[in-house]
């Protein structure tokens, strides 16, 4: 009976343990427990030698955010003015003995910069480029069982400048351990792509690079299933040999019926699960997100999206996180992108270089157009240090692999090769843009390729030439070339009416618009001296206001860029104009045109660098989104009788109706192209009430009421849940209000904060490009009223109490949960 009993029991390991599905391939995010040393004595490899003191701490993670602001840094206001340096991480880990036939790679998504990785002091490579992504194949040197591995990164960002804006300094993005098989699908290595759509069916082609690493051909089924909500749409199967040590590259097609278009409003994905059996094993699968897609730039209409017109409201961003510098976390891009939506914007430029994967995940998952842009410089530098040094050696590599790490993206739709480039007014230009075509082409046809150019104008007297021609002085010999699928044009918003005459055959895209300039909260105004009345772009770059602010009127840009209200009339007139990409949608760190230290991040952003928006962000909602909208500003504390102008911006009404204390000041309605209207009054205390009509029907009210001095603090939390992940965060809002609730908005009160639970504060900032407090402080002062603080979670569950105590002002506190759902 017994002997009976055991037989049943082994059929039952044979039939159920065996078939059970083996885990394939394993993504390990690889951020944990790195230990950390900057600028150690010894400045080499060999870290035997290297008397240093190490500190743990996981990735992502971005050094220079975490120093001092300092003029004399070498990176400059224009890079941040906060340190570089040389960092070292280390990260000791086991491999099971049992995983002795398995493979091992190390993908960093990204290091700043010029990398050096080595595995149990074996030197694997360095990579230059700090934007893109590279793995190294770490299995012939790994130890297995009881011996520990040690992986060592020397990142250097010493020589300096080496860019036009923060970069941050470090290994800071996701590190992921990927373990597979012998035979398995290489790193990008699907490629997908829909050239047929009808609304019946989608013909979808896949390509799909195998690695062979046995020491023996292999016969193998690959399984192709796509996926849409993970139900299975269509399968395919495919017996192929590969040799031994050897690569192979399958093509096949697949049909999708009755397809779920990606669009903006709708960005439908479907996934593509490739599974590789040998002799009825699996052995690795792959998951390839993608989108159905149509579109077209045509030359009267515009940029096409599944057959329909959309301009492109687009912004351009750098790759800073504000307080939280340059380590990328998904929710602060995913915050960064929810904000942008909800003004409207539909488009992403990644200036000037491969962004984080993360970021391009959200642009499929939130439904924007991406301009996926690769350099800033090809072979003439900008910066003393910068990416030039490397062009020669690295710049066909980098390319080619942003292009296959970026290429299965249905939110991509721009490939854009460069930046202002220098040899753009040249023939050397025309001959290196030929090339990184071909780069591209190479990779993928499906998208149009471009770069942000600079049209004529003569940068001396700001003299635009509308006709383009050879005669110009900025006579641009890229743009003239046809070499470009696409014309893209940075600033000079004059010449753009004017482009089917220049450029009759090849379809237009402005690049890179605006280049406004303002300061969240302070207002300048006409009644104060002549010299901080900005109706000039020149009076901020003429000494403009000794505190270094610029007002937020819409009335000040760069000489070569144009007020926020005039580029987007121009933009929104011709249907042949595609779209327009705003420098920038939010501020970033470095770059503070117009002024020197001590600002040290910019103020072209529609929103600040806490992510508050400025007042112009209302302008685009009205104009951008469907939704009413109804904005007055300023604030509405001034000295009495002194004139302030009032402006509103409004949709989905006719007029609105300003009110002083209940005393009508009579409506306005915005008059031809108009984009606000205005109302000059004398200040007097009190309530500013505004109504918007439609038809006569009152749509929305919106009042500013005169503030009493500071008495209380109030929190607002972007989520009141967070995940216990360690990464997930909580954005806390902090305003200062009078003891009726309403915000002082000049108020610049020190807050200190407590965390308590399962959290902890990772960044604290008001959007003062000129502060020089450190992001990583527990308090900070209000500026116009307000600050923030990022809040991350621990790995428990529980409640986090972040408390706030302010000199003569109420105590206050806010509850945050977190849990692991
Ligand atoms: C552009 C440049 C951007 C930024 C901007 C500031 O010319 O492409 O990177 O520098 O000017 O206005």
């Amino acid at each position: 009976m017994k002997a009976k009993l055991l037989w049943y029991f082994l059929i039952l390991i044979l039939t159920f343990g065996c078939n059970k599905p083996q885990k394939t391939r394993t993504v390990e995010n690889f951020n944990s427990n790195w230990l950390f040393s900057l600028e150690p004595k010894k400045d080499n490899s060999n870290f035997k030698q290297i008397d240093t003191v190490w500190r743990e701490l996981n990735l992502p993670h971005d050094w220079s955010i975490e120093g001092d602001f300092n003029e004399t840094n070498p990176a400059t206001y224009n890079g941040g003015a906060l340190p570089g340096g040389t960092g070292w991480y280390k990260k000791t880990f086991k491999i099971e003995e049992s995983d002795k036939l398995k493979e091992f790679y190390i993908d960093f998504d990204g290091v700043y910069m010029n990398s050096e990785v080595w595995i149990n002091n074996h030197y694997l490579g360095k990579r230059p480029n700090g934007y893109i992504g590279f793995r190294y194949n770490l299995t012939p040197y790994l130890n297995f069982g009881e011996n520990e591995n040690e992986i060592k990164v020397k990142v250097d960002n010493s020589q300096q400048p080496n860019s036009r804006w923060y970069s941050g300094s470090g290994i800071y993005r996701n590190v992921w351990l990927v373990k597979t098989n012998k035979l398995h699908i290489n790193n990008w290595g699907t490629f997908v792509t829909t050239p047929i759509v009808t609304l019946d069916s989608a013909t979808v082609n896949l390509e799909t690079s195998i690695t062979n690493n046995y020491k023996e051909a292999k016969n193998i089924l690959l399984k192709t299933i796509v996926l849409f909500n993970n139900e299975k749409i269509t399968e395919n199967s495919n017996h192929l040999n590969i040799t031994t040590k050897n690569e192979l590259t399958f093509s096949e097609k697949l049909n999708v019926k009755s397809p779920k278009l990606w669009s903006i409003e709708n960005p439908q994905l479907y996934k593509i699960l490739s599974e590789i059996y040998i002799d009825n094993q699996l052995v690795d699968t792959y998951e390839t997100p993608f989108g159905i897609r149509t579109f077209k730039f045509d030359l009267d209409k515009g940029f096409m999206l599944n057959n329909k017109s959309v301009k492109i409201k687009g912004v351009c961003n750098h790759h800073d996180l504000g307080a939280l510098g340059a380590a990328v976390n998904k929710r602060a891009l995913e915050r960064q992108l929810e904000i942008l939506k909800e003004m409207g914007v539909n488009g992403i430029r990644t200036s000037h270089n491969p962004p984080a994967p993360e970021l391009l995940d959200l642009c499929d998952k939130m439904g924007f157009i991406v301009m996926d842009e690769s350099f800033d410089v090809w072979n003439n530098t900008k910066a003393k240090y910068d990416y030039a040094i490397n062009w020669k050696e690295w710049h066909k590599k980098d390319l080619e692999d942003f292009i296959k790490r970026d290429r299965n993206h249905p939110s991509v739709f721009i490939w854009s090769i460069g930046n202002e480039i220098q040899e753009q007014w040249n023939e050397q230009g025309v001959t290196t843009a030929k090339e990184l075509k071909a780069i591209v082409r190479n990779l993928d046809t499906t998208r149009l390729i471009t770069a942000g150019m600079n049209p004529p104008v003569n940068m001396e007297n700001q003299e635009v030439t509308l006709q383009f021609d050879k005669a110009n002085v900025t006579y641009n010999a890229l743009a003239a070339s046809g070499v470009l699928d696409l014309i893209g044009y940075n600033y000079a918003h004059q010449t753009y009416e004017y482009h089917k005459q220049n450029f009759p055959n090849t379809p237009f895209i402005a690049t890179e618009t605006t280049s406004g300039l303002q300061t969240r909260g302070y207002y300048d105004q006409k009644s104060d001296t002549l010299k901080r009345w900005p109706v000039r772009w020149d009076i901020p770059f003429d000494g403009g206001n000794s505190d270094n602010t610029i007002s937020s009127y819409d009335q000040v840009s760069t000489p070569w860029g144009s007020t926020h209200e005039e580029t987007w009339k121009v933009i929104k007139k011709h249907d042949f104009l595609s779209g327009m990409f705003i420098w920038t949608g939010f501020d970033y760190l470095g770059e503070p045109t117009p002024y020197v230290w001590p600002s040290r991040s910019s103020y072209f952003g529609v929103i600040d660098l806490a992510g508050f928006p400025k007042d112009v962000y209302y302008m685009y909602q009205s104009e951008w989104t469907d939704k009413p909208v109804l904005h007055i500003f300023p604030h509405w504390n001034w000295e009495i009788g002194k004139d302030v102008d009032i402006w509103a911006y409004y949709s989905q009404a006719d007029e609105v109706e300003l009110f002083l204390n209940n005393k009508s000041l009579g409506a306005k309605k915005k008059e031809g192209d108009d984009l606000h209207i205005m109302w000059r009054v004398p200040f007097q205390p009190g309530t500013l009430k505004a109504i918007s009509r439609k038809d006569g029907k009152e749509i929305l009210v919106k009042e500013i009421k005169t503030a009493e001095k500071p008495a209380q603090i109030s929190f607002n939390a972007d989520r009141n849940t967070i995940k216990s992940d360690s990464v997930d965060l909580s954005y806390i809002t902090v305003s200062i209000l009078d003891k009726n609730g309403t915000l002082v908005p000049n108020a610049t009160n020190n807050i200190q904060f407590k965390i308590e639970g399962p959290g902890k504060i990772v960044g604290v900032d008001n959007g003062d490009p000129t502060s020089h407090a450190s992001f990583k402080a527990s308090d900070r002062n209000a500026f116009y009223g307000k600050c923030l603080v990022i809040v991350q979670s621990l790995n428990s569950e529980g409640i986090i109490k972040l408390s706030a105590q302010s000199q003569g002002l109420e105590d206050s506190s806010i509850n945050i949960n977190v849990n692991n759902k």
